[in-house]
């Protein structure tokens, strides 16, 4: 379907319940439809937004476009979990319903204050000539999820900023509130994230400067930057759009990347050491604007949209599309970020029904669904191809070539099912250690496989688009490996 600027900005008052109600059954009972992570009740998923924890629970919202598989008006749906893993729908918390925010509830984070969480979002401002403004907005969320706007804006855009001026992320530091955002400067369309305080929080935002943080240039715009404190290091996960393929390789059509940094200095809006040169956040097709933030239990956690800006993904035609990452926990070790699943992923699993193999093996038990999670280490100095979701008559899987002599693996989702995005290439390669164990903790949900390497000292996330029966695992030839497989519950 081709939308309209009109169609995609028309208010959702002028839609009805039964609209919506169609909506969500045609998403509901998709095939593609995901089991254990968060998607769309209907319509289109993108940034993950204000990941806290607040009132003894984890909080997220999406940006959600309800109506249809495009970027049209865009609004916070509001998630809520006890334990990182089950999340509940929570209804609609920031809606686009005044002259700040009248073209989009943009993305935001959230701070807890007490007995409240404070939100700041962009609000997507556009005149009747479509010139767009973008205000950083405040609003409280109370304890039963009643959500109050602030009156006026935090922060209105500074004349050096081009329109594209958005995403902030609030923190709290010795007394003083922070927020970073990601900015365009008018003049030259260079990318940066942009430092702001106050001691306030409902006023008295002002500028500290742009975040020194890379000798490079980082693309023409930075979008969703987030800072998080990880095992003492600083990390900056961000979205460098247009960034030079020459300062950092990447081959998805925008890269969600990473800084590490020994520390921040607020007063001076710098990275302290920066590693410099940014490193992909995940090693897949499909990550985007993850968003970061340190919790109470003093772990970093991080949540991904799964799906990129401007691609289209064969569950458009079903009028849905996209949905977020597991959350994974953060570390830094030898100078690089890991991610691991959260313990309570283990709560999934259905271990009535575990499956364990070992030995040289051709193939392993296969599942009866699309939804589980396969633990496997493949021993070192063996080359072949290990084989998920595969047709009975071999012409459909997902590849995954190793070589764990020389330390590489290529994801090939090329021939699994249903193309995606192949105008950037069906291939990503790993380079790995040489002449070790390669231990995979694979999940698949129906249209998603994260793969976790080494403990996930990697991470590659991935759509695929399969019959929902092809669910062979097998090596193309006997190979040397040991595992588990565990079929998972919904969530
Ligand atoms: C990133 C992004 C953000 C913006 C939001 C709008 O995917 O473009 O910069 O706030 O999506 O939905």
């Amino acid at each position: 379907m081709d939308w309209t600027r009109e169609m995609r900005y028309r208010p959702y008052k002028d839609y009805s319940a039964l609209d919506l109600l169609k909506l969500q059954r045609q998403a509901g009972s998709s095939p593609a439809q995901l089991h254990y992570h968060i998607h769309p009740a209907s319509g289109l998923l993108n940034d993950p937004n204000g990941f806290s924890y607040f009132n003894h629970e984890w909080h997220v919202s999406y940006q959600n476009f309800p109506f249809g598989a495009a970027h049209g008006l865009k609004s916070w749906m509001h998630m809520s979990s006890n334990d990182l893993v089950h999340w509940q729908e929570r209804g609609m918390v920031l809606t686009p319903d005044n002259q700040y925010d009248s073209h989009g509830a943009y993305s935001g984070s959230a701070l807890a204050q007490g007995d409240r969480l404070f939100l700041m979002y962009t609000g997507n401002h556009r005149d009747k000539d479509w010139v767009r403004t973008p205000y950083q907005l405040g609003a409280w969320m109370d304890k039963d999820g009643h959500v109050e706007k602030l009156a006026k804006p935090l922060i209105e855009k500074p004349a050096k900023f081009s329109e594209h001026f958005r995403d902030p992320q609030i923190m709290e530091k010795d007394g003083h509130y922070y927020a970073i955002l990601g900015a365009q400067t008018a003049e030259g369309e260079a990318g940066h994230i942009d430092l702001w305080t106050s001691d306030q929080l409902e006023s008295g935002w002002h500028e500290v400067g742009l975040v020194q943080m890379s000798q490079y240039q980082m693309g023409y715009m930075i979008e969703c930057p987030n800072l998080v404190f990880v095992d003492g290091y600083a990390v900056m996960i961000f979205c460098p759009q247009g960034l030079n393929k020459q300062v950092s390789s990447y081959q998805n059509v925008y890269p969600n990347m990473y800084l590490i940094g020994d520390g921040f200095n607020f007063d001076h809006a710098e990275l302290v050491n920066s590693s410099d040169k940014p490193l992909n956040l995940d090693c897949g097709f499909d990550v985007y604007a993850s968003q970061a933030f340190n919790a109470p239990d003093g772990h970093a956690y991080a949540i991904s949209w799964v799906g990129l800006p401007d691609t289209t993904y064969p569950t458009d035609d079903e009028n849905w599309a996209n949905c977020l990452s597991q959350v994974k926990e953060l570390h830094v070790k030898d100078g690089k970020l890991y991610q691991q699943p959260v313990s309570a992923m283990r709560t999934l699993r259905v271990d009535a029904k575990r499956y364990d193999f070992a030995g040289t093996l051709p193939m392993i038990p296969e599942p009866d669904t699309q939804q589980y999670e396969l633990s496997i280490t493949i021993a070192k100095d063996q080359e072949g191809s290990l084989n998920l979701l595969g047709s009975q008559d071999n012409h459909h899987a997902l590849k995954l070539n190793f070589d764990t002599k020389k330390g590489q693996l290529t994801i090939d989702r090329g021939q699994v099912g249903q193309p995606v995005a192949t105008d950037h290439g069906t291939t990503r390669t790993i380079d790995l250690t040489a002449s070790h164990d390669l231990e995979l903790q694979i999940f698949i949900d129906h249209s998603l496989a994260e793969i976790f390497i080494n403990g996930g000292a990697q991470v590659a996330t991935l759509r695929y688009f399969a019959d929902q029966n092809n669910n062979r695992i097998y090596f193309n030839q006997p190979t040397k490996a040991q595992g588990s497989l565990w079929p998972l519950s919904n969530m």
